[in-house]
């Protein structure tokens, strides 16, 4: 696996990978690998010759208040992890070369109305420095295909529309969430959970599954199924963001005849901010 740690470097590196005609599989990623991303990866093995992965801790998609500097970075752990996986790249892209130019002057790039809902009220610019980083990430690498979570459901509709209106000939790929045993879903912020707060972290995926199944029942309506699951959660001591019922393809308010549902949450557990979701398809 080579370690790619400029963009010169990286640039260098895909010239034999597009000179021999192989398909190239980008895989983004904050690092602090776990089984989810490593999923991630053997989807990108599936659907390209070559796979590379980037992990880039991107400060513009953190708020002031959030947790970009204790955000937990394991890069060896991780490079380790990759080569297993037997991937071809891991591309480590440094701030200045990322963001040659101060906040101020910076060329951002939004995807309206997607971006504003859901965990975007809570987290403003959050889905603009995500946009923003991977479609740097998409230029500089210049995939077939990229590989991203449905753990991140809202990240991967956005991302998906902004490849749309960008005409970027890439193809968007979602995998399933990987989750622990007790269904909560794997992610690099669960190490922030403590001892007492983890057993009760599994009340979220009991949670969305509770309201899936009443929503299949179909006897009561959306609104009752997802206030009824967001006071189960306050029961349990989290704190509810939002508990929504949600279209699958554009994250819109539903019709009471939809098929295609999205069942979103994010709750805070002390300090840690968990989300997850669950797709459900009426018939
Ligand atoms: P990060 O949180 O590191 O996640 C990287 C990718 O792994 C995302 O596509 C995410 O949805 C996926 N992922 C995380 N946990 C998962 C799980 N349990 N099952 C399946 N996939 C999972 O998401 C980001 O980084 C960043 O916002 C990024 C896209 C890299 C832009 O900075």
């Amino acid at each position: 696996m080579e370690i790619l740690e400029s963009i010169d470097a990286l640039k260098k590196a895909l010239v034999p990978i597009r000179r021999r005609g192989e398909t190239l599989a980008l895989v983004p990623t904050m690092g602090h690998l776990h089984e989810g991303h490593l999923q991630l990866v053997r989807t990108a093995r599936q659907w390209a010759d070559r796979v590379i992965v980037s992990l880039y801790v991107n400060p513009f998609q953190f708020g002031p208040a959030e947790d970009f500097s204790s955000y937990p970075r394991t890069p060896e752990a991780d490079a380790a992890a990759l080569r297993r996986e037997n991937v071809d790249g891991l591309f480590l892209p440094a701030t200045e070369e990322l963001y040659p130019r101060p906040p101020e002057a910076m060329t951002f790039v939004e995807v309206p109305v997607l971006s504003e809902t859901l965990c975007g009220s809570f987290r403003p610019g959050h889905f603009r420095g995500v946009a923003t980083v991977v479609l740097k990430l998409f230029h500089l690498v210049e995939p077939d295909v990229a590989v991203f979570g449905e753990k991140d459901f809202q990240q991967l509709v956005v991302i998906k529309r902004l490849v749309e209106d960008l005409h970027l000939p890439i193809q968007i790929v979602g995998v399933p969430t990987v989750r622990e045993a007790d269904g909560l879903a794997r992610s690099s912020r669960n190490s922030y959970l403590s001892p007492i707060e983890r057993p009760l972290a599994g009340a979220l995926f009991a949670a969305l599954n509770e309201a899936a199944s009443a929503l299949e029942r179909g006897l009561i309506a959306g609104d009752e199924i997802a206030s009824k699951g967001q006071k189960v959660l306050e029961s349990k001591g989290f704190e509810v963001d939002y508990f929504a019922i949600r279209r699958l393809d554009d994250l819109g308010t539903p019709g009471p005849l939809e098929r295609r549902l999205v069942i979103l949450v994010a709750a805070r557990l002390g300090r840690t901010r968990l989300i997850d979701n669950l797709i459900v398809q009426r018939d």
